[in-house]
């Protein structure tokens, strides 16, 4: 079984080939941040005139370096939701033509599937069940992953995504977007216990979540001070302690609550250093195996959404089709029988 994965669903095009026995074959990534650097944020409507644009060219290299033509590959798997409508439509329409031209099945993935599972991409990967902390821009959920497609959510942010509040901080900090990796970086030089942010919802029981208290702590914090070099990095230290602080915490109570021995983490937030070496001690405290993707499988890629394509292949339940097959809004959950 071999599947091209397409992934469109916000300022990133990208095409990867995965192979069921080989493994991944090849992946090809456009970023358009660049693009959007002078907008503060994602134009959608830039970001679908780009992916149009990249499409082609990237799903031609990455079928080049896999070695593969379109005989040899068995289905077309596309990012169909959630994120930005008009960026997914692109990919839809681009997944599904190239499915129809070429006689093979397309197979709409749910991008947060294709995030739980990019661990799988590694050499040792984990085996089902886990305990999954999904860390993006635009989620910050722990789910319980069963098996595959066999998904239940935990607990998730109310309110402000981990990603999106590391953004907004980082804006506020003068950073450019986004700025999760610049503010990491820039908390390296911070001073610890200098600014000592609340820890949301630390003190109540559960596993949700909530980010923009803390956002607008950050906000206060930096009112009326001057923004030395030094300040700003010690901003960025106590904003990120705290993100951590909770993240961690939470992951805990998630595994003693489900019993859980292995804990993946995913998504690019997922990519933080300091986040790893916090989730590496909670697994070991509790007796579980931490996992996770490279850097570049944390953000978004098409690696994980050709790998989903092909596991969903392989298991006999692609899904449906979607009719023009994108979702803006999409929440996570038994996937399979939509
Ligand atoms: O998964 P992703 O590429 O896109 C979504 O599906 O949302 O995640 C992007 C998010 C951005 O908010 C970015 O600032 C954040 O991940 N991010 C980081 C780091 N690298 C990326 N946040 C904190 N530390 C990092 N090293
Ligand atoms: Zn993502």
């Amino acid at each position: 079984m071999r599947v091209i994965g397409i992934e469109t669903s916000c300022d990133e095009t990208a095409v990867a080939v995965y192979d069921q026995f080989q493994g991944l074959l090849s992946h090809r990534l456009y970023s358009q941040i660049a693009m959007h650097q002078e907008y503060g944020g994602v134009v959608p409507e830039l970001a679908s005139r780009d992916h149009l644009r990249r499409l082609l060219p990237l799903a031609r290299e990455a079928l080049t370096d896999a070695g593969s033509d379109s005989e040899s590959i068995d289905a077309v798997a596309y990012t169909a939701g959630p994120g930005l409508i008009g960026a997914l439509l692109t990919g839809a329409g681009f997944a599904r033509s190239l499915a129809y031209a070429w006689g093979k099945p397309a197979i709409g993935v749910h991008h947060l599937e294709g995030h739980l599972l990019a661990p799988l991409l590694e050499p040792e990967p984990p085996e089902f069940p886990f305990l999954a902390l999904l860390v993006s821009g635009g989620h910050t959920q722990l789910v319980d992953v069963a098996g595959l497609g066999d998904y239940r959510i935990l607990g998730e942010t109310l309110d402000d995504a981990a990603g999106e509040a590391f953004d907004k901080t980082a804006k506020m900090l003068g950073l450019p977007y986004p700025g999760g990796a610049a503010l990491a970086r820039l908390a390296e030089g911070g001073i610890a216990g200098r600014f000592d942010f609340p820890r949301p919802m630390l003190d109540r029981p559960g596993l949700q979540f909530s980010f923009s208290g803390l956002k607008t702590a950050a906000l206060v914090a930096l009112r009326g001070r001057s923004l030395d070099d030094q300040t700003r990095a010690d901003v960025a230290r106590g904003f990120q302690e705290a993100v951590i602080d909770t993240l961690a915490e939470k992951s805990r109570r998630a595994l003693r609550l489900t019993g859980h021995r292995r804990l993946v983490v995913a998504g690019g937030v997922g990519a933080n250093r300091k986040l790893r070496e916090r989730l590496a001690v909670v697994a070991s405290e509790s007796g579980a195996q931490l996992y996770f993707p490279r850097p570049e499988f944390c953000t978004d890629n098409g690696a994980m959404i050709a790998l989903a394509g092909c596991l969903r292949l392989a298991s006999g339940a692609p899904g449906r089709g979607l009719g023009l097959g994108a979702r803006a809004n999409w929440p996570l959950g038994p996937l399979g029988s939509e």
